[in-house]
C-alpha cells in the first residue's frame, strides 16, 4: 500500500540518521518546504520538493493533501505512568493549601493512595480506565509511549497492570514499551527490605517469565529507594533481560545518576536536583538525561537544568510522566512548551527532544523518532501554521489537524 501526503508547507525529516543529537546538534532540524512524503506499507518510503514529483512518476494507492500544513514526526513520550485507577485531585487541593508532595506521600498518600484504587478494580476495568488516556493521547500526536507499572506494589496487583500494558500494546497502532516500577513505593504491609526482598525474589522473576516488561526503573529518591537497594534490584532485572530507566534527583540529589550510569541505563529521568558533576557524568554517557517538565509545572517545583546540559553536550529528552499524582497529563505539546518556556531550550532543541532524543530514551529510534527512509511512518498534520516555532509559542492552541500511525489515520 502506497500513500503520498502532498501540498507539505514544512517537512522535518531525517537526513543525517542518528540514533540520538547531542549538544549542539540538538538545535539542527532538517526541513523541506513545498514537500511531499511517500509511505510504502506502514514505513518513510522517500519525501522531497513537490516539483520534484511529476518528473519522479511516484504513482500511489492514497493520496492525502496536507493542504499547506506542516508534517512533523509524532511525539514520544518515554516516560509515563498512564495505567492507573481513578485520580486524586483531593491530593491537588491540599497541595494548594500547601502541603508539599513528599508530604503528602509521608502521610501514606500519594503512591500508595493510587495503589488502593488500583487494588479494586479488575484488570478489564484498569484496561478500560487506561485505554480513555491511551486514546486521548493518541489524538494529541504522541505515537509512541512507554509505560510504566508502580501502582500495584504486591505481585498480583503489579502483573495486572502489566497484563493490561501489553493489552493496549496489542489493542492501538501506538509503539508502546512496558518498564516494570515494582520499586516505586514500599507496598502497604511490607518492611522496605521485606519489600526490597519480595522485588527480587518473587516479582522480577515472575514479570522476566511473562516476558511483561522490557525496562526496569526504581524510584531512587528520597524517602523512596536507596542508590543500595537500587544497585540490587537492578541487578535482578538484568538476569531477566530488563534494562533500567530510573527516577532520580527528584526529591533530593539521589546518587541514582551515577547508579543509572554504572548500570548502563537507557534513561535516568526527573533530574529536578542534579549537580554539576551528575551533568559530566551524564555527558560521557550512553544514558539519556529525560526532563519531565510537566511535573515541576504542576507541583510548583524546580525544572530540571536542560539548558545547562545541553550547552554543556549533553543530549537531553522530555516526556510527559502522565501519572495521577505529579502530572495528570499526557500532552506532549504543552511539555514541548514548558521546556521552550521554563527550561530556555530552543523550539527546535525541545522538538528533538520530544522526538529522537525520546525515542532513544525508550529503546526505539532505530524505528521511531523521526522521518527517514525505512523508519516507521508515525507522524502529524498540522493546520496551517507560520513557522515550526508556532507550535511551542501557541501553547494551548490544538494546531494537530491529523495524526497518523504506520501510514494510517487515526
Ligand atoms: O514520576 N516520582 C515518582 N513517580 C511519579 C509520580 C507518581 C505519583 O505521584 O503517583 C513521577 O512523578
Ligand atoms: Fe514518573
Amino acid at each position: 500500500m502506497r500513500l503520498i501526503v502532498i501540498n507539505i508547507a514544512a517537512l522535518v525529516c531525517d537526513r543525517c540518521g542518528k540514533l540520538r543529537l547531542q549538544g549542539r546538534e540538538m538545535s539542527h532540524i532538517d526541513v523541506i518546504e513545498d514537500a511531499y512524503l511517500l509511505v510504502k506499507d506502514g514505513v518513510v518510503s522517500s519525501f522531497g520538493k513537490m516539483d520534484e514529483l511529476s518528473s519522479t512518476g511516484i504513482g500511489a494507492d492514497v493520496t492525502v493533501d496536507a493542504h499547506w500544513g506542516m508534517v512533523l514526526p509524532s511525539w514520544c513520550d518515554p516516560h509515563t505512568h498512564i495505567v492507573y485507577a481513578g485520580s486524586r485531585e483531593g491530593e491537588f487541593v491540599d497541595k494548594i493549601r500547601g502541603l508539599s508532595y513528599a508530604e503528602i506521600a509521608r502521610r501514606g498518600g500519594g503512591i500508595l493512595n493510587s495503589a488502593d484504587l488500583l487494588h479494586t478494580l479488575t484488570e478489564q476495568e484498569l484496561y478500560e480506565q487506561s485505554m480513555h488516556r491511551v486514546h486521548e493521547i493518541m489524538d494529541k500526536g504522541t505515537g509512541c509511549v512507554e509505560i510504566k507499572s508502580g501502582y500495584g506494589l504486591n505481585t498480583a496487583d503489579e502483573l495486572k497492570m502489566l497484563r493490561v500494558i501489553r493489552r493496549i500494546k496489542e489493542s492501538v497502532p501506538m509503539h508502546i514499551t512496558a518498564t516494570f516500577l515494582g520499586a516505586h513505593a514500599v507496598g502497604r504491609g511490607y518492611t522496605k527490605p521485606q519489600y526490597v526482598d519480595l522485588l527480587v525474589n518473587e516479582m522480577i522473576p515472575e514479570v522476566g517469565r511473562e516476558h511483561l516488561a522490557e525496562f526496569i526503573d526504581v524510584f531512587c529518591d528520597e524517602g523512596f529507594f536507596t542508590p543500595d537497594d537500587t544497585a540490587r534490584i537492578l541487578e535482578a532485572g538484568a538476569k531477566w533481560g530488563m534494562r533500567p530507566k530510573i527516577h532520580a534527583d527528584e526529591l533530593a540529589a539521589s546518587g541514582g545518576v551515577e547508579v543509572a550510569v554504572t548500570h548502563g541505563a537507557l534513561s535516568v529521568d526527573h533530574l529536578e536536583r542534579i549537580t554539576d558533576a551528575e551533568i559530566d557524568m551524564l555527558k560521557n554517557s550512553d544514558t539519556m538525561p529525560t526532563g519531565l517538565p510537566g511535573t515541576s509545572f504542576f507541583l510548583n517545583m524546580p525544572y530540571a537544568p536542560l539548558r545547562k546540559m545541553v550547552d554543556a553536550g549533553c543530549a537531553v529528552a522530555i516526556a510527559s510522566d502522565y501519572n495521577p499524582g505529579s502530572t495528570p497529563s499526557g500532552d506532549m505539546k504543552f511539555a514541548v512548551s514548558l521546556a521552550c518556556i521554563k527550561m530556555r531550550l530552543l523550539p527546535s532543541e525541545a522538538i528533538n527532544a520530544a522526538t529522537i532524543n525520546a525515542a532513544y530514551a525508550m529503546g526505539c529510534s532505530c524505528d521511531y523518532g523521526s522521518l527517514a527512509p525505512g523508519k516507521r511512518a508515525n507522524f502529524f498534520i498540522t493546520h496551517p501554521i507560520p513557522s515550526i516555532d508556532f507550535l511551542p509559542y501557541a501553547y494551548t492552541s490544538p494546531v494537530i489537524d491529523r495524526v497518523y500511525l504506520s501510514g494510517k489515520e487515526v
